[in-house]
């Protein structure tokens, strides 16, 4: 049985340990292992997940460790469930064959491991149904570094004639522990990511949405899974995991009858059985995870520097920082209007001026959210010369001018719909109905993909200065129906497609121009769509009480870099408040500057040129959550750049009750035990006086063991500290 003989494939092969009965597979990151293994009759399992072991061939002695009931089918910890033959629990992948028949079945056939650089790894796995012409390959991407997989399958036949696939699931994962909890969100317009930590229970647990756009409106993808206890920052094993794709997903959370945790993530399949022609590739979109065995600190850390070196576009980048109109004109603007905010603009000190909703559509003029969407041209009698005239002006002044669009939507009061109205989702024989008073285009359709690519050229052409978009999607889809598609049932996978081909285009021409992935809040992020967009509209609710909560939710899986913050008149607090907890991400303006009280104007003008000392550490740096909100009267967040020579740390009250406040020091995390660092209060109010001693020196080890007190009270409900090592 145990009779070990290594055979090396050469170059793109890896190293595979084959006994007499079964063949291993690794999935190796820097401190964990995913191990796989064929056994003699060549069912898939998973026999190993968790801290890496010094010794490889210990990982066949795991399962005798375990005295859990009995495994009645021999695929309980399959990687890929099939549905129909052995297996008795929630399968990855059901399918009707050709013949009508309903079961698979997928046994392993080969593997193969391909290094793509230093630290990237691509391992494929074929699995075969013994009776029908029908195949699988699992993909597994493994970041070394950061300790993250991405694992997505392709899925293929040789049947005479279609194959519906009834579920088809991007790939699993087996877990075993003590016991599971489960950190889910749910949310709806400005209240977006709203944690729920709860111990998951036997059977199954869904997070899905249905809504085809905006589809995290009511449940981002993103999701927690602690073994054993609850992780803390800084203490326990934690999963986090998330479906890279932007329309509807499905994760189902099963505890089986074992205790042990399948978590098993794709396309939803609701409303989605997908015919597949003999010979086509369905290519499921990846399962992002990463696993941490110190807290969640760490699962952050690293799951933001992937997504900074390979997934955020230009995520190592630069940003800019900029003034939007929308919350200080909504849609009552015209040129002369604009040409004095293009002024504010270099007043405050910001790179661009973003023009939002309103400067489009004549027949139905864009005057309020009910007409004109999809009426891509200027409004005459707001914008007698155009776009043009305001990017000119932008240069005048020495800003860029950036715009805001919402290509894929359509108000029936817009001459696009009276146009085209087989362009528009809805059913044929139903009334409509609308989210915001608009319907979504049918991205299915070509020429609607055309159509809205051409949005994004036309005012490219046409304006190439222009420097940043906006691009807003605020209607899911009802009454889903395409007139283009004869299959209605790949309705939303063709949406999705068609997006994505719009995207791509988009890019291979404009490359780097930044975008902003808005969909009146968080109802879109996601790290497919990054790819694409360089940062993302948390919420529309822009209160930073509000927003420091929010942020701090979507700061356990996207870095500060794509988390666009804008300073509005949501909330009661100071501007310095709304601007400090605007700068802990990527910093905006959304107000009326020329209302701004003098010293108010002098403050925001000061903090943006403190933001862009910092931005590179609060954008390239580490990011350590210190004190919760959730759980004391001071929130506060600090950032680390690489070399730990420089930080800054945001901490403010949240809690207005009678003598709250920074009464403990805050353990600050992250710096050079060995550095000395100089601590200095900076954004204060003018004419206000710190109460931090600047003059005085700590080193990185009392800073961690002992902290350090903000002075976070009732009279300084906002403090932002610049710490610098002292050489
Ligand atoms: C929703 C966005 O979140 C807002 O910022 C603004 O752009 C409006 N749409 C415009 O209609």
């Amino acid at each position: 049985m145990n009779l070990r003989t290594v055979l090396s494939f050469g170059l793109l092969f890896s190293s595979v340990a084959i006994y007499a009965q079964h063949i291993n597979i690794p999935v190796e990151t820097r401190s964990n292992a995913l191990v796989l293994q064929a056994d003699a009759k060549k069912n898939l399992n998973t026999i190993y997940f968790g801290k890496k072991l010094a010794n490889a061939s210990e990982y066949d002695q795991v399962a005798a460790q375990y005295k859990q009931t009995s495994e009645y089918t021999g695929v309980l910890s399959s990687p890929y469930t099939p549905a129909g033959s052995k297996s008795l629990l929630e399968p990855a992948i059901a399918v009707t064959h050709a013949d009508g028949n309903n079961s698979l079945d997928l046994r392993y056939e080969s593997h193969k491991v391909e290094k793509i650089s230093d630290d990237v790894s691509l391992l494929s796995i074929v699995l075969k149904d013994p009776v029908y012409d029908f195949q699988v390959t699992l993909y597994y991407k493994s970041y070394f570094k950061d300790d993250v997989v991405e694992q997505w399958s392709v899925i293929r036949h040789r049947e005479k004639g279609n194959v519906v696939l009834q579920k088809f699931a991007s790939g699993s994962i087996y877990l075993k522990a003590d016991g599971f909890w489960l950190n889910q969100y749910h949310g709806d317009w400005a209240k977006e990511m709203q944690p729920e930590e709860s111990k998951i229970t036997h059977g199954i647990k869904t997070l899905d949405t249905k809504l085809g756009t905006r589809a995290n409106l009511f449940q981002p993808s993103v999701f927690m899974v602690s073994l054993n206890k609850p992780a803390t920052e800084d203490e326990g094993t934690v999963l986090y995991g998330a479906l890279e794709y932007s329309g509807n997903f499905r994760t189902d959370l099963e505890l089986d009858y074992q205790n042990n945790l399948k978590v098993i993530s794709g396309i939803n399949n609701f409303a989605s059985p997908y015919s597949l022609k003999p010979n086509e590739e369905f290519t499921t979109p990846a399962f992002l995870y990463t696993l941490s065995n110190t807290g969640k600190g760490d699962a952050s850390r690293n799951l933001h520097n992937w997504a900074r070196n390979y997934k955020i576009l230009d995520g190592k980048g630069n940003r800019l920082t900029l003034l939007n109109n929308w919350e200080a004109t909504y849609f009552d603007f015209n040129e002369g209007k604009l040409f004095e905010l293009l002024k504010d603009t270099k007043k405050l000190g910001v790179d661009l001026f973003l023009l939002d909703d309103g400067w489009f559509a004549n027949k139905y003029p864009r005057n309020g959210d009910v007409a004109g969407l999809g009426d891509w041209e200027e409004n005459k009698t707001k914008l007698p010369n155009g776009v043009a005239s305001l990017v000119k002006e932008a240069g005048n002044n020495g800003v860029k001018f950036g715009i805001w669009i919402e290509p894929e939507m359509v108000n029936p009061k817009s001459n696009l719909y009276e146009k085209h109205p087989d362009w528009v989702i809805k059913q044929p024989k139903r009334e409509e109905h609308y989210f915001r008073n608009q319907l979504v285009l049918d991205l299915a359709n070509p020429k609607v993909q055309d159509f809205v690519f051409g949005v994004v050229d036309d005012l490219f052409t046409k304006n190439p200065e222009l420097a940043y978009i906006k691009w807003d999607c605020n209607a899911v889809i009802y009454n889903a129906y395409s007139s283009y598609l004869g299959n209605q049932n790949h309705f939303y996978i063709e949406y999705m497609r068609g997006l994505y081909k719009v995207l791509e285009r988009i890019r291979a021409k404009y490359p780097s121009v930044p975008m902003m992935l808005c969909s009146g809040g968080g109802g879109r992020v996601d790290y497919a769509a990054l790819k694409y967009f360089t940062e993302f509209w948390p919420s529309d609710n822009t209160d930073p009480i509000e927003r420091i909560f929010i942020q701090w939710e979507y700061s356990y899986f996207y870095p500060a870099i794509t988390s666009s913050n804008h300073v509005t008149d949501w909330g009661k607090q100071p501007i310095k408040f709304r601007t400090d907890v605007a700068m802990m991400g990527k910093l905006g303006f959304d107000i009326v500057v020329s209302h701004l009280k003098e010293n108010d104007l002098k403050y925001c003008q000061e903090a943006i040129k403190n933001y862009n000392t910092l931005k590179p550490v609060i954008w390239h740096g580490d990011q350590y959550r210190l004190a919760n909100p959730r759980e004391g009267s001071v929130a506060s967040m600090l950032y680390v750049n690489p070399e730990k020579s420089s930080a800054v740390m945001f901490s403010y009250l949240v809690n207005n009750r009678y003598d709250e406040g920074s009464k403990l020091p805050v353990r600050l995390k992250g710096l050079d035990s060995g550095k000395k660092y100089s601590i200095k209060e900076i954004n204060l109010y003018p004419d206000t006086k710190s109460a931090i001693d600047a003059s005085k020196i700590y080193t990185g080890d009392f800073l961690m063991k002992v902290g350090f007190n903000p002075v976070v009270n009732s009279g300084r409900t906002s403090v932002v500290l610049q710490i610098e090592e002292i050489k």
